[in-house]
């Protein structure tokens, strides 16, 4: 089988396909207030284009393609693609990011269509605070997307938290409850210098030190490390003894992960982006909607992925950071 290996000998099996750049959600740290989307449909990439690259991305030997946003649900027709993903041969993995607001309704038709599980941001339980981080997102809504998650057997769901100073970052303990309470995974995140809102983030950074302080505080003598697989993305898990829960973080500008990165990004507008932290993209879009065959589009893929930088620059080279929005990128 071909494979995927940058200069750094990373084998590449991992996609994030972003299939809008809209949010129904405005967080702080991944959006400015003002940010407007004005992407035209002809600029998105159609079903039938993305479903050509990830298929070409399988026969290049990925396995593992999460559908990320904006807010992915937001896509009209969404689970036409589902359904088209899920006939590509090769994919072992087909996870979701997402905000969960408009979840209850899709579950359980997104577990049928072989999305076996998601990934779901929620930063705060207190209803005012959510709507505070979220400009405007309702609890209420993202816990019954939560809840109908499970009743649709996904497994694992995973929520991420993104622990800010001073906004959010005494609920670590009753985030890690409500994970145990319904058998869910949690992940603390490190805010991310992405785009001018994550940059303004950093100022409410909370590290991973201080994070898993208080987490040991809290379980350290129930936590057992767990191994990482190699589908997994960039979290550390611990599993809380006696519970179906396990905790991790990510924490890319404390403790970075690039040596064992494993992935490379599509944006809604076709864009193939390298590393998160990097401005380099090569367009896939003019690619399919060009006259090039699809060996040609492979290698224009391999010759893309020798571009792949060793590592983020987001401690020290703040010029070299993507200046697209984290909304833009789908995280
Ligand atoms: P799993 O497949 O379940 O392990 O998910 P994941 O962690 O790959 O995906 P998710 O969309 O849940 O992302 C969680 C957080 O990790 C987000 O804040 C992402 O921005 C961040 N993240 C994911 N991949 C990378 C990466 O390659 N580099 C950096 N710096 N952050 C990443
Ligand atoms: N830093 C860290 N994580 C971020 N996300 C969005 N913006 C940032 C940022 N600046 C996270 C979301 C979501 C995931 C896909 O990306 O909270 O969980
Ligand atoms: Fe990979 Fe770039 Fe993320 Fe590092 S920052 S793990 S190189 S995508």
């Amino acid at each position: 089988m071909n494979q995927i290996i940058d200069p750094f000998n990373r084998h590449i099996t991992y996609l994030r396909v972003s299939v809008t750049d809209h949010c129904n959600y405005r967080c702080h740290y991944c959006r400015d207030e003002d940010h407007q989307t004005h992407t035209t449909r002809s600029e998105v990439l159609a079903f039938e284009e993305i479903v050509r690259i990830v298929g070409l991305f399988a026969e290049l030997g990925v396995t593992k393609v999460r559908l990320t946003g904006g807010e992915p649900l937001l896509r009209k027709d969404i689970l036409d693609l589902t359904k088209m993903l899920g006939d590509i041969p090769g994919l072992t993995d087909i996870p979701l990011s997402t905000n969960a607001h408009l979840l209850s309704s899709f579950a359980e038709k997104l577990k049928s269509h072989g999305i076996n599980r998601v990934n779901i941001s929620i930063d705060s339980l207190i209803p005012e605070r959510f709507k505070e981080i979220t400009r405007d997102g309702d609890l209420a809504r993202v816990i019954k997307g939560i809840d109908a998650a499970i009743a649709a057997e996904m497994n694992p769901i995973k929520l991420n938290m993104v622990v800010m100073k001073g906004v959010n970052d005494e609920e670590i303990e009753s985030m890690i409850d409500f994970a145990i309470d319904r058998g869910l995974d949690i992940r603390f995140i490190e805010t991310m210098p992405i785009g001018l809102a994550g940059i303004e983030a950093l100022d409410r950074h909370y590290s991973e030190k201080e994070i898993l302080e208080r987490v040991y505080k809290k379980y350290g003598n129930k936590l057992i490390a767990k191994d990482s697989k190699q589908t997994d993305g960039p979290a550390k898990s611990m599993l809380i003894e006696g519970t179906n829960t396990s905790i991790a973080t990510i924490s890319a500008v404390s403790n970075h992960f690039c040596a064992s990165c494993n992935r490379v990004r599509l944006t809604a507008k076709g864009d193939l982006i390298l590393c998160l932290g990097q401005k380099d993209s090569v367009s896939l879009r003019d690619a399919v909607r060009s006259k090039m065959n699809d060996e040609e589009i492979k290698n224009l893929i391999i010759k893309a992925i020798t571009k792949k930088p060793e590592k983020h620059f987001f401690s020290s080279d703040i010029d070299n950071i993507s200046n697209r929005q984290m909304v833009e990128i789908g995280g």
